[in-house]
């Protein structure tokens, strides 16, 4: 069986800087991998480059065995279809001219033969399949008809969510998806995607600087810094002795926060 997502030695640099050296790793499908790095390491840069919304230099990126490449409208096409992504500031990721349910079902309006099965029974209903998406989300169907500055930044964040998940992507990308959002809201949200990646059967491309989130959503962790993954292991191997030293630093500073 294929891999469902693949990059090979993947190079990217911005104005001659190596932002990104020589990246691999393999995703299977249904399985979730977590990105965790500090801020500049490179993490909102894998993200694009794999959505396809800036290109590679050096390397390629493969995904369910196509090849993406940034001139060939086709496999680009493919991939949005089947990658959605989640920004980490649901505010600059929402049309503030539009009441929230049409952004979240913006996506079914690019791909109108995509339509997930849950949304089957409304789809000659835009609305509806809105609202649909909002109980999936957790948000209230009175919020519908809201606008972006009506909603507090969990709701917005929910609203981000129901349309990464409208088309039931098999990869949804989440960029530090709590990281704008107060303490007490982030494990809400968290648990939603936990939720949702079981119930849509998702993987998930989980990017974060906090790496008790990263442990929380992801079967397998890769740690990234200066644009090379120094460490990659299963969740369950995080304490072991053959940890890279920077992984061990990283728990050590994590489990003094959690205390
Ligand atoms: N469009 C761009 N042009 C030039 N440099 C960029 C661009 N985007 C990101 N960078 C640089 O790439 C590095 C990694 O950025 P980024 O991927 O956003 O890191 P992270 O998401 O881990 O914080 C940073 O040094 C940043 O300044
Ligand atoms: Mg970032």
């Amino acid at each position: 069986m294929t891999n469902m997502l693949e990059i090979n030695s993947l190079t990217k640099t911005y104005g001659g800087n190596v932002i990104l050296n020589g990246i691999s790793l393999t995703m299977n499908q249904g399985e979730s991998l977590g990105i965790i790095g500090e801020s500049g390491s490179g993490k909102s840069t894998l993200s694009r480059v794999i959505t396809g919304l800036d290109n590679i230099d050096e390397g390629e990126v493969v995904f369910q065995g196509i090849s993406l490449d940034p001139k060939k409208g086709k496999s680009l096409k493919k991939l949005r279809r089947h990658v959605q992504i989640v920004f980490q500031d649901p505010s600059s990721s929402l049309n503030p001219k539009l009441p929230v349910w049409k952004s979240a079902i913006e996506p079914l309006e690019n791909y109108t033969d995509a339509m997930p099965a849950y949304l089957q029974h409304v789809k000659h209903n835009k609305k509806s399949m809105a609202e649909v998406l909002f109980n999936k989300v957790g948000l209230s169907k009175d919020l519908l008809e809201r606008y972006p500055h009506q909603l507090s930044g969990g709701q917005k964040q929910r609203v981000a969510i129901a349309r990464g998940i409208s088309l039931q992507p098999d990869l949804l990308i989440c960029d530090e998806p709590t990281s704008s959002l107060d303490v007490s809201i982030q494990a809400q949200i968290l648990n939603l995607l936990k939720e949702l990646k079981r119930d849509l059967n998702m993987s998930y491309l989980f990017i974060s600087h906090d790496l008790a989130a990263v442990q929380f959503m992801c079967d397998k962790i890769a740690v990234l810094k200066d644009g090379t993954i120094l460490d990659m292991f299963r969740t369950e191997e995080i304490f072991s002795e053959t940890r890279h030293e920077y992984t061990k630093k990283l728990v050590s500073i994590a489990l003094q926060n959690a205390l």
